[in-house]
């Protein structure tokens, strides 16, 4: 029997517990291409969810646009401002400038001349695990981890990373609750003022860093500058974050694997696919058609917007043998949790190499992880992850 489909995707409480799967299921194996009655985006949107109908949609050739916003609650008519200007909103030439400016910062090359620095961070992180007495590795170690990472790629002072982890941890730690002092909106907030002076200094004191060469070779505004730092941040930090923790959580279902990768370090790269695959972080993007297109019989008008949900598109069973387990070894694993097409991840190097090190990090250090208690997920139709994660860890 189909299930009924709920007339708005974007309600966030349908991603709040394990249920989502199901309904994923049914709606990749029927091809479904939905509607979403007005609630959540202002207009409606149509839902596509099978591999081959989210490649579709954001392959090079599909006659889709995201100039006009890349999430669940944007339009042709309620356009995001970023549009044009942001990485991740653009098309045409101006992504073209901005990918051949951002893409070398975070590039292969520039990522594994950072794993040293990945390793270091990843080890005093893990250590600090030992003495946690709460162990919520989703609050506490996921965040620090990537937002490190990204300091080190905007060549952030020194002396300001301590506060830009922190903030970001605040800003990133689940949109639907205060978190410490501040709330993730006014955390969010700091970090733009705070963009917006590290953009001003390197004006008048360039270096080699990614902020300088936006400024110098494309002559950005302050304000895209600022955008696309910022861009470069959520995109780093509030995916990469959720496959960390999720990695805690994929390893306590399968007992004995840290031993085998303390063994063999060359299953490290197939299970962290396997963690991208199976956490999925980013649940959804979104398009606009610019033209009118049909899919599996239907037919979408031109400036309809079309959500591409990643999340169940990793689930494919047609793709994916068991697409619910965590297999480390699986071969072939053509997930699409970066996305495909032209916008497909830039940091897709530096997330690897971040589950990597913190992968080979807890082989070394720890026999096994267990749950003691169900995570609590993100309320969010946008990201898929969780905001609490507690772990035992037998450490070696
Ligand atoms: C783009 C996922 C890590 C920076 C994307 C897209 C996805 C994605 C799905 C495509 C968006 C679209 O099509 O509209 C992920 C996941 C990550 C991750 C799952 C970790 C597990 C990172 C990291 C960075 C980063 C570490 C940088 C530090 C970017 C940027 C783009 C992007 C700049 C925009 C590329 C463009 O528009 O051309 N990411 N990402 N991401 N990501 Fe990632």
């Amino acid at each position: 029997m189909t299930a009924v489909t709920p007339r708005d995707l974007g309600d966030a409480d349908l991603y709040t517990n394990t249920d989502r799967y199901a309904m994923w299921a049914d709606l990749v194996a029927r091809d479904a291409v939905v509607w979403s009655e007005p609630g959540t985006s202002p207009g409606g949107f149509w839902s596509v969810f099978s591999h081959q109908d989210c490649r579709r949609v954001l392959a090079p050739t599909g006659p889709f646009t995201s100039e006009y916003g890349m999430m669940i609650g944007f339009d042709a008519e309620h356009p995001d401002r970023a549009g044009g200007q942001m990485i991740v909103v653009s098309d045409g030439d101006r992504h073209s400038v901005l990918r051949s400016l951002i893409g070398p910062f975070l590039s292969r090359a520039n990522a594994a001349s950072l794993e040293a620095f990945v390793a270091k961070e990843t080890r005093e992180l893990v250590g600090e695990l030992r003495y946690d007495v709460e162990c919520d590795v989703a609050a506490d170690l996921a965040p620090a981890l990537p937002a490190a990472v990204v300091c080190e790629i905007l060549d952030v002072p020194e002396s300001d990373r301590a506060r830009l982890i922190e903030l970001t941890s605040h800003a990133f730690g689940g949109a639907d609750s205060a978190f410490g002092k501040m709330t993730p909106a006014e955390a969010h907030t700091e970090i733009l003022f705070y963009f917006h002076e590290l953009v001003s200094l390197r004006r008048r004191r360039p270096g080699d860093d990614l902020v300088s060469a936006m400024l110098a070779e494309s002559g950005l505004s302050t304000q895209d500058a600022v955008m696309n730092c910022d861009n470069v941040l959520i995109g780093g930090n509030e995916t990469t974050r959720h496959s960390i923790a999720g990695c805690f959580a994929a390893l306590s279902t399968r007992p004995g694997l840290l031993d085998r990768l303390r063994d063999d370090p060359d299953g490290l790269p197939a299970a962290v696919e396997e963690v991208i695959r199976w956490t999925s972080p980013a649940m959804h993007v979104l398009r606009v058609a610019t033209e009118t297109v049909t899919i599996q019989d239907q037919v979408i008008e031109s400036g309809a917007p079309v959500v591409a949900w990643l999340s169940a598109a990793n689930r494919d069973a047609r793709i994916f043998d068991a697409p619910g387990e965590f297999r480390p070894d699986r071969r072939p694993n053509r997930h699409l949790g970066f996305g495909y097409g032209p916008h497909v991840c830039l940091g897709a190097a530096l997330a690897r190499i971040e589950l990597r090190s913190l992968l080979s990090v807890l082989a070394e250090r720890c026999g096994a992880v267990r749950l003691p208690a169900p995570p609590v997920a993100m309320r969010s139709n946008l990201v898929q992850g969780y905001r609490h994660m507690y772990v035992d860890i037998d450490w070696r």
